[in-house]
């Protein structure tokens, strides 16, 4: 099957900044407190539902992947970045990294007890999230719990010609956060904790962590 364009152009363009991504960008041991607590509680919620792996979906380097485990979750990643898979299993050759397209699991329906997307969905166009969270509803088990955290604000598309210090192809679709709700909802999720955290520069930005259940 052909690549969508949008996907080629986030593969190339992580395989480009991986390592420097790693540089820049801090680990899950150094973020907020708030959003760790969310993933703290979110992994809490999974154990508590014993339904089993969890799927750490745009892993990027596997950080927050290997973080899971520390939080005693079955956790394994998936990306679409050749690269960044790459330095994942590299640094945490005990881990499992599948490389794929979030859109498009190879996965059965229900598989999973829970699922991650930790700053990963903004790079798909907006009229395609419906069908990437329908994906997100097939594969999660009916009690798994779905953890969302990334950008959101005012409806626009950013195209940065730069990233961590490389050229880079990719888009950035943000949407507001009740869009996400709504869209997660009409899925067939339940949105049960939603935080917004204001972006510290940017007025019409936001920091969201949404937290599902199937
Ligand atoms: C900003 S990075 C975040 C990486 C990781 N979640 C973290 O917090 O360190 C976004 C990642 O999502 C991946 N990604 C974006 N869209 C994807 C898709 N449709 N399928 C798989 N990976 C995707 C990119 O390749 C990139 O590694």
């Amino acid at each position: 099957m052909t690549e969508p364009a949008h996907l080629a152009a986030v593969r190339t363009s992580y395989d480009t900044v991986a390592a420097d991504y790693v540089r820049l960008v801090v680990p899950p041991e150094g973020m907020d407190p708030v959003s760790r607590a969310m993933l703290a509680a979110f992994a809490e919620l999974v154990r508590e539902s014993g339904c089993g792996e969890v799927a750490d979906l745009g892993c990027g380097p596997g950080r927050v992947t290997a973080y899971l485990d520390g939080l005693g979750l079955s956790a394994f990643g998936v990306d679409v970045s050749g690269e960044m898979v790459a330095l994942a299993r590299r640094a945490y050759p005990e881990l499992r990294f599948l490389h794929g397209s979030m859109a498009a699991l190879d996965l059965p329906d229900g598989a999973l007890g829970g699922i991650l997307a930790w700053y990963s969905v903004h790079h798909t166009p907006a009229e395609q999230l419906p069908h990437l969270f329908a994906e997100f509803h097939r594969v999660l088990a009916p009690a798994g719990h779905l953890l969302l955290g990334g950008h959101a604000g005012e409806a626009q598309l950013l195209r940065p010609t730069q990233a961590y210090g490389h050229p880079v192809s990719y888009a950035s679709h943000l949407i507001p956060a009740g869009q996400l709700v709504d869209l997660l909802e009409r899925a067939g999720f339940t949105v049960t904790s939603r935080l917004e955290q204001p972006h510290p520069q940017k007025e019409a930005r936001s920091y969201v962590c949404l937290l599902a259940r199937a």
